[in-house]
């Protein structure tokens, strides 16, 4: 049997704020993630969504648990390996979007290749092609504030595909652009996917809900289906 992308095994992620009040964002949560499928998770506002998603994308650590990557225990990673792991094996699109205010567009989606060996020009070329895929090549030049929501949402997709990732995390990528570019971006996913790489959607869209292999439900900080 081939070992899953990623394996998360007792997840929990506690927040302390003080005077008693505590929160779990995530409880006891399991995954084990295959390569090269599709993962679609869904639940309530507040459920621990965005909670697993930046702990399976290394961007927090959680309170007790463990992690895998192709069976390397990034739990016990140093911060070297984990920007590694951010920078080069997976991509990521939060729910702000988070994009450079002060680059342009297209600026902005060639970002990821900075650590790689290609040269700017190859950089540009790659980034343009991305920002096509996605119905933007028209606006390259402006800057995120020059762009309409849906626009930034798109951008930040183009951005965490740049670099060809194993993995994608996309926190409701389609929640605010409208049915042509939803397609387009459906479209990407697709040939992401057929590719064999490996995605993990948070969303709420039935659509993307049902191109996806399996579906999760979280209820309260767990994973409850
Ligand atoms: N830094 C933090 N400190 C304290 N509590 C937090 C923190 N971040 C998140 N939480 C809490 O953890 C829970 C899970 O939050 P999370 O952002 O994962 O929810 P979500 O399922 O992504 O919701 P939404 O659909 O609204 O984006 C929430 O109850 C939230 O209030
Ligand atoms: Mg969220």
């Amino acid at each position: 049997m081939s070992e899953p992308v990623l394996k998360a095994v007792n997840l929990n992620k506690h927040y302390s704020l003080g005077r008693g009040h505590e929160v779990w964002g995530l409880k006891d949560a399991n995954l084990s993630i295959e390569k090269g499928s599709w993962l679609a998770i869904s639940g309530p506002s507040g459920s621990g969504k965005s909670t697993l998603l930046a702990i399976l994308a290394a961007l927090d650590r959680p309170t007790s648990g463990e992690l895998f990557f192709n069976g390397e225990n990034l739990s016990s990673a140093n911060d070297v390996r984990l920007a590694h792991y951010r920078k080069k094996k997976i991509g990521i699109v939060f729910q702000e979007y988070q994009l450079f205010e002060e680059l342009s567009a297209l600026e902005n989606v060639s970002m990821p290749l900075v650590v790689t060996n290609l040269n700017k020009k190859q950089r540009q070329e790659r980034g343009m092609a991305l920002l096509e895929s996605v119905g933007l090549a028209d606006r390259a030049p402006h800057q995120p504030r020059q762009l309409s929501g849906g626009e930034r949402q798109r951008v930040a997709l183009a951005r965490a595909l740049v670099h060809d990732p194993e993995i994608i995390f996309a926190d409701e990528p389609t929640s605010n652009i409208d049915k042509k570019a939803a397609d387009s971006v459906m479209k990407l996913f697709h040939s992401f996917n057929k590719r064999g790489n490996t995605l993990v959607i948070v969303s709420h869209s039935q659509e993307l809900a049902e191109a996806a292999e399996r579906q999760l439900y979280m209820d309260a900080g767990r994973i409850v289906s």
